[in-house]
């Protein structure tokens, strides 16, 4: 008695080798459209996730600024910046996206210490010093490099060229140069916006502080390149201000 069947016929059979090609050809085109079904689908659950991140931001930035837009002021300040510095157009692109939570962390300060006119005490002072850390733990979960890099920009915005800065004291080179870019286009924009402790400090007057802080606070290439284009960031500044994204628009262009 047969104990296997053999089912394949002969290969001379054109027929079966017809059937069996066309066969294959439907497999990888199900196995294409199931390839585009999933990259959508992580690409919606990423952005998903950024736009959450996104307003999680907002929402640490709203407690001290009314309208929030310093935030994504800041994403394409530094996205210019960096490539006025010779810096590839695809980081730069994805600093625009990164740089808006460079505060996030600012969530888990309190507002007694976030909105304290004057100067602060040593224990408040360490208290604000946190948000670094905080933001870094907040968005470094993910192994998205969009989101890495925002840890990276979280954890050193307050770094300082000097080395003075917090948390790690890095200086010059050793702070990664998304964090000193970051750090300038705050400065600069923090400065001429309104803050519930003072009024804006006009644009002139930002810029020599920007200036004065220079090897400093702050890379003196980047602060070089940011003053002698002044014009351009500005007007860069107030279209942002005058038409701001959507943060939904941030988060799908990504
Ligand atoms: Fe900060
Ligand atoms: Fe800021």
């Amino acid at each position: 008695m047969e104990t296997s069947l053999n089912l394949r016929p002969p290969r001379s059979d054109r027929s079966f080798d017809d059937a069996a090609a066309a066969q294959m050809e439907r497999i990888i085109a199900d196995l294409g459209v199931m390839y585009q079904e999933r990259n959508r689908a992580l690409r919606e659950v990423a952005n998903a996730h950024h736009e959450a991140l996104l307003r999680l931001a907002l929402a640490a930035e709203l407690r001290d600024d009314d309208t929030g837009v310093h935030i994504i002021r800041i994403g394409h300040l530094a996205e210019a910046l960096a490539l006025k510095c010779g810096e590839a157009p695809r980081f730069a692109q994805m600093l625009r996206h990164a740089a808006p939570m460079h505060d996030v962390g600012k969530i888990g300060v309190p507002d007694c210490v976030l909105k304290k006119p004057g100067t602060y005490t040593q224990e408040e002072r360490e208290v604000m010093k946190r948000h670094p850390v905080i933001g870094a733990q907040i968005l470094g979960r993910s192994r998205i490099p969009l989101f890495q890099l925002a840890a990276e920009v979280a954890m050193s915005h307050h770094e300082r060229w000097d080395g003075t800065g917090y948390p790690l004291g890095l200086a010059r080179e050793a702070i990664p140069i998304s964090g000193r870019i970051v750090a300038v286009v705050d400065f600069f924009d923090a400065l001429t916006m309104d803050r519930c402790y003072r009024k804006a400090y006009a644009d002139d007057e930002a810029l020599s502080m920007l200036a004065e802080q220079s090897g400093a606070a702050f890379d003196p290439r980047l602060v070089e390149q940011l003053l002698s284009n002044a014009t351009e960031f500005i007007a860069l500044r107030n279209r942002i201000t005058d038409h701001p994204p959507s943060l939904e628009s941030l988060a799908e262009a990504a």
